[in-house]
């Protein structure tokens, strides 16, 4: 028996209760009193313990570390935490995308990866995946596409149908389907892949000189997979094992960490690239613009209050400090509006203040009240202009929106196609050219083992089309593959 004096149980207006284990009642056996209010208090509580979970990637895990700079390239962006010497505190979270929370770690999807820098300027979230690149270029279908994911209406069942008809039916998504189902889709731990910030995004360095960027954070861990056998059956053994596996690394001193290096390529070339630079579902090849290395991003501490630090996270990728902006990647201009306001719903319109989401620097917002806002506004005006020194905007350091030229009417319709534009090609050169032998010959069975469960006939040779277009010979040993 410990001697050590353990605290008084208190109710949360830290009275202290009378019982841990009895109700108040009206003698031994009678009705319980509406009046015992501790035991309301513990009933009420525990009614509203979760926040609704994530309409997509849902289940996940992360932890806090730090972002440090070890090569300097502010000839290229003036962001704070990107010049040379910084060090930033971060969180991030890794999730997958299409399951519930509490679904298997190890069901194939992509992985989302999501980073959160406490800079010197606010608070920057990349919020991307281990894929550089995406299913649709447009964000009128991302609610489509994450529906043929997610279960059915009449049985909620997830459906490989479903999902193989959205496809086939988007031939955009070919690029990324072929890195869903090689090993890349199902990774062996979080340590064990890379993560890319996906979207081109804009730089500018103190002189004002613009540059379009890719992120990659390559791992330090060396990129491994599970093959499907390994996943299926870890999906019943230990269904959290990417949790586990991370948290455990942690707990034992083995920080896992991941090498930054951008894509850069001068605004000018973007007009005239042979691909147009902006499309979610294209690469930009490292023989056209190499990568350059940034600097270091490690993992030191684990998370004390899943819910608090990880559940109430709220990343978006409107987040953005000075030196750093959007691209006319349509899907990331649809996504500057989406994670605010699903926050406001999810967390609440005062989830900034919360402990994962609060800025390393003092905030002077003109947002005031709201529900569970805790943070006293102070004593200054609450209106700007004001003439009693209230917050005002530094216009000059700060006011030149960082973009690019726009013109023309209003139009719905496709980007602008450049010269060798198309659905197919980049997918085929990742089977050709980045796959190999082994890697062709899992890419086969996962489709095959995909396509054979539940996939009507119509959508079925669709598919084995969609196959064909990547790569004629990918194609036919899939068809191969199911005839058995
Ligand atoms: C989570 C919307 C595309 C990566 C979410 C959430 C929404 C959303 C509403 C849930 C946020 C929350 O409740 O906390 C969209 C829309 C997209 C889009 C509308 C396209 C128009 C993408 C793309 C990527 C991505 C292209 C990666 C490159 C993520 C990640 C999370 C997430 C990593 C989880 C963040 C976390 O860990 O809390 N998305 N998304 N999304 N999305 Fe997207």
């Amino acid at each position: 028996m410990s001697d050590a004096v353990v605290p008084h149980t208190t109710s949360n207006a830290g009275i202290p209760v009378e019982s841990d284990a009895d109700s108040l009642t009206a003698g031994g056996v009678g009705p319980i009193l509406l009046h015992d209010h501790y035991l309301i208090e513990k009933m009420a509580q525990f009614n509203r313990e979760r926040v609704p979970e994530r309409v997509v990637h849902a289940k996940g895990g992360g932890a806090y570390g730090s972002f440090r700079v070890t090569h300097d390239v502010s000839r290229y962006t003036k962001a704070d935490l990107f010049q040379p010497g910084r060090t930033t505190d971060l969180l991030i979270r890794f999730s997958t995308v299409a399951g519930e929370l509490g679904t298997p770690d190890t069901w194939r999807d992509p992985r989302g990866f999501a980073v959160k820098f406490y800079t010197e300027q606010g608070n920057y979230d990349l919020v991307g995946n281990n894929t550089p690149v995406f299913f649709v270029r447009d964000p009128m279908m991302f609610q489509d596409f994450i529906r043929s994911q997610k279960r059915r209406p009449d049985t909620h069942l997830r459906d490989n149908d479903m999902q193989w008809d959205f496809w086939t039916l988007s031939p955009e998504s070919a690029h990324m389907v072929t890195w869903l189902m090689g090993d890349r889709g199902v990774p062996k731990t979080w340590r064990h892949m890379n993560g890319y910030g996906s979207h081109t995004f804009l730089w500018a360095n103190a002189g004002g000189e613009k540059f379009w960027i890719k992120y990659h954070f390559l791992t330090d861990q060396g990129v491994d997979f599970l093959t499907q056998a390994e996943a299926d059956q870890l999906a019943g053994a230990d269904p959290d094992a990417h949790l586990r596996d991370l948290y455990q690394a942690i707990e034992r001193g083995d920080h896992p960490s991941w090498t930054l290096k951008v894509q850069v390529m001068p605004f000018d070339e973007a007009r005239n690239y042979r691909f147009n630079p902006f499309d979610l579902t294209k690469v930009w090849p490292h023989s056209d613009y190499p990568l350059i290395e940034v600097g270091r991003m490690t993992l030191d501490r684990n998370p004390d209050d899943y819910h608090v630090h990880i559940e109430q996270a709220a990343f978006e990728p409107s987040n953005l400090v000075p030196g750093i902006g959007v691209s006319p990647d349509k899907m990331l201009l649809g996504r500057i509006f989406s994670y605010p306001d699903a926050h406001r719903y999810r967390v609440g319109p005062n989830y900034t203040q919360l402990p994962p989401n609060r800025p390393h620097v003092p905030v002077h917002s003109y947002a005031k009240d709201g529900p569970m806002r805790f943070e006293a506004s102070g004593t200054g005006p609450v209106y700007a202009p004001n003439s009693y020194g209230g917050p005002a905007a530094d216009t000059a350091r700060f006011g030149e929106p960082l973009g690019w030229d726009v013109s023309g009417s209003m139009v719905r319709e496709a980007y602008p196609l450049h010269s060798e534009d198309d659905d197919w090609g980049q997918a085929g050169t990742l089977v050709r050219e980045v796959l190999d032998d082994a890697a062709r010959d899992r890419l086969v069975s996962n489709v095959a083992g995909h396509l054979a469960n539940g996939v009507s006939a119509p959508v079925l040779q669709r598919a084995l089309q969609y196959w064909s277009s990547i790569d004629k010979s990918i194609g036919d040993r899939i068809a191969a593959a199911l005839r058995g």
